[in-house]
């Protein structure tokens, strides 16, 4: 293993403990997984929600002192959703001293040289992946989104694994970096034609089930299958499963480019997918009877400003239900677009809130009360789950009728 002076020097302690813990996590992945040497990356993506592993006190005692040692990034660094809406988190009812601790690790990364994107869509604000080339990305629908949708190669990066690729500007070649790994081995035929951006996040969350780990090849999706539609997808399947890549023929850039050995050659089990196994993926993802919705939450991944359109132009001159929170999230970026067009003014004064840097799995919903969460999105309905709040799932439509009416209409 070559080691450059810097890396050197930050393995002998020369910038603190926590850059050297840092680098040292880093070579440990370089071992266990039998890498032989290192690739540059184009671009990395760091997590740093209070939420996660890194987040917390700690995490943000951590990256503060990381950040004070003189620490920077030799990669291009973006970086995840956090737990606060950066700008108007007091009307979330987020506590001070939690936004407080999130401020401080958003100042730390970018003491370190972070470009401030704050959104698991950061290719709708600008980072663009592209084909062939390698990234080191944290956040789960990102990593499944750049190596199936543009075709680019990353692992799914822990915090502290994406850190390191951040100061070192690399990462150890293994996994989704070599074309060798990047084959579908699990053939899934479409029998039934998907009506709504939710059926995909229901296609993915059945489907992640069982491919577990292992690389889904779709057939018969439409080939105009919308980019909102194949990001709800992607984030379900690496929910459910951990997938880090699919590919659809026809439609994403590996499979086009050679369709026998990315959808073929490897192929060792094939399902269907008809309408009734769909009726019961989507029956299943219902979490409660309760026809009572008191949160409404969609956006996840990230919505791009057609969603945002479709949106305003259901709540334009409605109102959402006394009671009902209603969240919309979706990237600065788009919420900047949204805002020139007139759709955020439409969104707003129904009384739902365009949220942005965040959303309903990162920010500390689980301590606000809420019982019943509508959302159209399978990631959304995963998490939020798990945090003891029961969970209607369904169109975007039915969600919306839900904040207006309070009620869910199955
Ligand atoms: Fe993005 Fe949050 Fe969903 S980070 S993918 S909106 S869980």
């Amino acid at each position: 293993m070559q080691l450059s002076d810097h890396e050197k020097a930050i393995l002998a302690g020369d910038l603190g403990p926590e850059a050297k813990k840092v680098l040292e996590i880093m070579y440990k992945v370089y071992e266990i997984n039998g890498a032989k040497d290192f690739v540059e990356v184009d671009e990395v993506m760091l997590a740093s929600t209070q939420n996660m592993s890194i987040g917390g006190v700690m995490g943000m005692e951590f990256l503060t002192a990381l950040a004070e040692s003189g620490v920077t990034f030799k990669a291009k660094t973006i970086t995840d959703p956090v737990s606060i809406d950066l700008e108007r988190w007091e009307r979330l009812r987020i506590p001070a001293d939690y936004a407080e601790n999130q401020h401080k690790s958003v100042q730390a990364l970018l003491k370190m040289g972070a470009v401030p994107t704050w959104t698991c869509t950061p290719y709708l604000a600008g980072s663009i992946p592209r084909y062939g080339r390698h990234l080191a990305y944290v956040e789960t629908s990102c990593v499944i989104f750049a190596n199936s949708f543009f075709g680019a190669r990353t692992n799914r990066e822990m915090d502290i694994s994406a850190l390191a690729a951040a100061i070192t500007g690399k990462t150890p070649r293994y996994g989704m970096h070599l074309a060798e790994n990047r084959a579908g081995s699990l053939l899934v035929t479409l029998e039934t034609e998907m009506t709504s951006t939710s059926d995909y996040d229901a296609l993915g969350n059945y489907v992640g089930k069982i491919a577990g780990s292992r690389i889904p090849v779709f057939k018969n999706m439409d080939r105009k299958v919308s980019t909102q539609a194949l990001m709800q997808l992607g984030a379900a399947l690496a929910t459910t499963g951990s997938v880090t890549l699919f590919h659809v023929f026809d439609v994403t850039p590996d499979i086009i480019l050679d369709p026998d050995a990315y959808g073929v050659a490897g192929v060792t089990e094939q399902i269907v997918v008809n309408a009734d196994v769909m009726k019961t993926a989507r029956r299943e993802m219902n979490t409660t009877e309760n026809t009572d919705v008191d949160f409404v939450s969609i956006g996840c991944p990230h919505y791009t400003i057609d969603k945002i359109k479709e949106i305003a132009s259901y709540l334009d001159g409605k109102k959402v239900k006394s009671g009902v929170e209603a969240w919309v999230c979706t990237s600065q970026t788009v919420r900047d677009m949204a805002a020139r067009s007139g759709e955020i003014k439409k969104i707003e004064d129904s009384g739902a809130k365009l949220v942005i840097d965040t959303c309903m799995v990162l920010a500390p919903v689980k301590e606000m009360g809420f019982h019943t969460m509508a959302t159209d999105s399978a990631k959304a309905q995963f998490y939020v789950s798990g945090f003891g709040i029961g969970v209607r799932f369904g169109t975007t439509k039915q969600c919306l009728e839900a904040a207006v009416t309070g009620k869910w209409r199955g």
